[in-house]
């Protein structure tokens, strides 16, 4: 038995719905590979900075530091501003754990239609490797004459040697393990400084890694790629401004925001990693109980293979293909009237 203490932040909104889905898969397919898992819930939230004034304790991240792997649902809340939610909860986990990948797999899966009309389930399968801890999301910065004429403002985009080459490196070695093929997003036509040292980085870094074929696009013909012709992608390697939009263009183009899941990755694990899926609180739908519960149960699954359970992994991947693919048993985001633990029910029956 191996055993592993998972620290589950559900958060806000349908985070506290869909989290519970996620772990009754872990709870059902964790047994029969051999590994054990122990759970605490924390209730950090906005309600809860609402009652108390902070989203966590302030002896927070000391707590979170003692678990193996954090699985959160979202946070956001009406009422709160999202920068309060964002930088008094995740960025501080992603920063402090040195969570430097941000990993985003995207797949159009049988069953559900691409947007996209020429996007075959089967044929897009590609992850977006997101640098997550410094970049053009820097705190370095501020703001002068603050209502006059003459007001500016001021935000530096940080680009270190070490934190290019981790996050590249790391890419890299993922598309090593996929179909060997990895692009950078770069826009050194008109970012003069960082773009070009972004470029010097991969070509150097891809002399490591020859088994890998590389090349470099733009960001903004990247896009574009990305809609035209979405299969020919492998890994994508971007900043975290640049990673940040591609992603969540590729989580649109999968079908459903609501199936999208992400890895906050800190891959030395000196820290836990954190697992969460993409989407956010969705008010819109919160309390109803018919989320989508898919981002985040292949969030846990992307916890498992991180956790060094790849098979465990692979059988939730695999389960979540086959009840899409064989089913029709759907939650309302994609075209169905089941609830949330009607779907997450018909997906255990194929575990
Ligand atoms: P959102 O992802 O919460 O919702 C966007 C749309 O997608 C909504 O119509 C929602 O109903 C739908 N949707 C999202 N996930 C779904 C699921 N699993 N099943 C079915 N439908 C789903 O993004 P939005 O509305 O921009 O943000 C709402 C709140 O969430 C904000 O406070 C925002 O700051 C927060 N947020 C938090 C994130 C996180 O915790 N990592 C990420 C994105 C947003
Ligand atoms: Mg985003």
């Amino acid at each position: 038995m191996k055993n592993h203490r998972i620290a589950l932040v559900p958060g806000d909104g349908i985070g506290t719905e869909v989290l519970p889905a996620a772990r009754r898969v872990l709870d059902r397919v964790a047994p029969r590979h051999g590994i054990g898992l122990a759970y605490d819930s924390f209730d950090w939230s906005c309600e809860r900075y609402l009652a108390e004034g902070a989203m966590m304790p302030a002896d927070g991240l000391d707590t979170l530091r003692a678990y193996d792997a954090i699985l959160l649902g979202a946070v956001g809340y009406p009422g709160v501003p999202d920068h309060v939610s964002l930088w008094g909860l995740l960025i501080p986990i992603r920063r402090t754990f040195q969570q430097y990948v941000n990993l985003r797999p995207i797949r159009v899966f049988d069953g559900v239609p691409s947007p996209l009309r020429d996007a075959a389930a089967g044929a897009v399968d590609f992850a977006i490797v997101r640098e997550n801890v410094e970049g053009e999301y820097s705190e370095i910065g501020g703001r002068l004459n603050r209502g006059l004429p003459e007001e500016m403002a001021v935000q530096e985009a940080v680009f270190t040697r070490k934190g290019v080459d981790r996050v590249v490196d790391y890419a890299f070695g993922l598309a090593a393990s996929r179909r060997g093929v990895l692009t950078s997003a770069t826009k050194s036509n008109g970012i003069v400084h960082t773009m070009p040292f972004w470029d010097e980085r991969v070509a150097e870094l891809a002399a490591r890694h020859p088994g890998v074929r590389w090349d470099q696009e733009h960001i903004d013909a990247l896009a574009a790629k990305l809609v035209l012709a979405p299969d020919r992608f492998d890994v994508v390697v971007a900043s975290n401004l640049f990673g940040d939009i591609l992603s969540d263009l590729a989580a649109a183009l999968a079908g459903s925001i609501g199936i999208a899941p992400a890895a906050n990755l800190n891959p030395e694990g000196a820290f836990p990693s954190m697992f969460e899926p993409v989407h956010g609180s969705a008010p819109d739908i919160a309390g109803r109980g018919i989320a989508n519960p898919l981002g985040a149960i292949w969030s846990a699954a992307m916890m498992l293979e991180h956790l060094g359970h790849a098979e465990a992994a692979d059988r939730i991947t695999g389960a979540i293909a086959a009840v899409l693919a064989e089913t029709r048993v759907r939650t309302p985001d994609l075209g169905g009237t089941a609830t949330t633990d009607e779907f997450t029910e018909a997906l255990l029956a194929f575990l």
